[in-house]
């Protein structure tokens, strides 16, 4: 996969930016192109001659080269090289440029370029073990996961600084591989297209302090939507209350309810090209809304009773208004998976159905991974291994493009 790819080569100060030298030769052995991007710290650490002669290009550094070299079109560069690039990667990232990404800030040429940035984006981070477990770094790292950036933990061993720990570089063969399998898994077969991805929960409000909701974190639509804008779709991305951040390249629209779900699925639904609905949409809401907060009575056998009246079946409604659009919808089974996925499948007129199963470890409900088959309308059955829920959304998207 890196035969001619455009590879950005983001070098931040570290003790392990010499290794960023061997990275530029295994990218050039494997013919692909790399564009290094230095810090001026890092140019403390190694030459900016070393990497541009590996590299054939110039290093860029700054944001404003000195005079005379400065060019009218120099100040552009970053936003150029966000549409010639295919992938970028930082190795290593130290623990200052991640909090300058994570907290968007541009105060150099490599910040800079990355705010542009459109193709996925790996950041390597090697520091010393404690800098690498302080809670204000994790908490930086975090952020950026869940903006859609890959983070590649860093090796456990002896530091350069006698330390020994997390914070070592991974080795360069298998960095260059992280590589490789990113760029195979991400192809630009979305471009131009709008893809509507539904997340999350609904809630169904009982009176002003209380609810009805189920235990759906979002995790799964949320890397649905990062993975088809990383494809070049245009995304929408519908979330009930969730505690994520929005996937970068994506349009983020806040729904609570089901009947607010409702709405704005159906408004968006005729210019779209793909719907993905992987909300959990709650089935039932309380047929009667209380404006104030129900007391508790003071009767020691006390009972409620909250009568309860069926939600709308959205995406059953949107199949039945389809015209063009590709139409995938999750199934939520404890048993009879299969079969019940199918009625489904055939109920809604989708074109693709997703089965997991909350029961299995690794799947369902706020984990980072889930367990899917993926039944599609040609009566396909494919039984996919545990894997993350961007490995599960690309799996999706391999089969929506099919029937584009
Ligand atoms: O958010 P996570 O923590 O990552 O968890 C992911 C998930 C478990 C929520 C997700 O993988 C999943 O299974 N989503 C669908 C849950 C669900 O509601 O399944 P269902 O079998 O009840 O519904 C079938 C389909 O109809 C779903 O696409 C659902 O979005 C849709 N539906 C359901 C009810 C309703 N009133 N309207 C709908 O459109």
């Amino acid at each position: 996969m890196l035969k001619g790819k455009h590879i950005i080569l983001g070098v931040t100060g570290g003790i392990a930016a010499y290794k960023s030298a061997w990275l530029i030769r295994e990218f050039v052995k494997a013919n692909a192109e790399v564009q290094v991007v230095m810090t001026r710290t890092a140019t403390q650490f190694i030459t900016p001659l070393t990497l541009s002669t590996l590299s054939r290009r110039e290093a860029l550094i700054d944001m404003f080269p000195p005079a005379p070299d400065q060019t009218t079109d120099q100040w552009t560069k970053h936003v150029d090289l966000s549409l010639w690039a295919d992938i970028m990667l930082i190795a290593p990232a130290t623990a200052n440029t991640i909090a300058k990404i994570a907290h968007g800030m541009a105060d150099d040429f490599l910040t800079t370029l990355v705010l542009a940035l459109r193709c996925p984006l790996l950041i390597a981070s090697s520091m010393d073990v404690d800098m690498y477990r302080n809670e204000i770094t994790q908490r930086n790292i975090d952020i950026l996961k869940e903006t859609g950036y890959f983070l590649i933990d860093p090796d456990s061993g002896e530091l350069a600084s006698g330390l020994t720990g997390p914070g070592r570089l991974p080795e360069i063969e298998r960095l260059v591989k992280i590589v490789d399998d990113l760029l195979h898994k991400i192809h630009q077969d979305l471009t131009g297209k709008r893809v509507l991805v539904s997340a999350g929960p609904t809630q169904e409000p009982i009176d002003p302090v209380r609810f009805f909701s189920n235990r759906s974190s979002g995790k799964m639509g949320f890397a649905l939507a990062n993975a088809a804008a990383l494809r070049g779709g245009e995304v929408t991305l519908v979330s009930g209350p969730v505690h994520l951040r929005t996937p970068r390249n994506t349009r983020r629209i806040d729904v609570v309810t089901a009947s607010e779900m409702n709405e704005v699925m159906q408004s968006k639904f005729s210019s779209s090209d793909v719907v993905i609905m992987s909300a959990a949409v709650a089935d039932f809401s309380p047929a009667h809304r209380v404006e104030h907060k129900l007391k508790r009575g003071d009767e020691v056998d006390r009972r409620f009773v909250v009568e309860l009246k069926g939600n709308p079946d959205i995406l059953k409604t949107l199949g039945e208004q389809k015209t063009h659009q590709v139409m995938v919808g999750f199934a939520l089974e404890t048993d009879d998976g299969v079969e019940n996925a199918k009625k489904k499948l055939d109920e809604k007129h989708l074109d693709a159905i997703i089965l997991n199963n909350p029961n299995v470890k690794g799947a369902g409900f706020g984990a980072d991974t889930n367990v899917v088959t993926v039944i599609t309308a040609d009566g396909k059955i494919d039984e996919l291994p545990m894997m993350s829920k961007f490995d599960v959304a690309n799996e999706i998207l391999d089969r929506v493009v099919t029937y584009l």
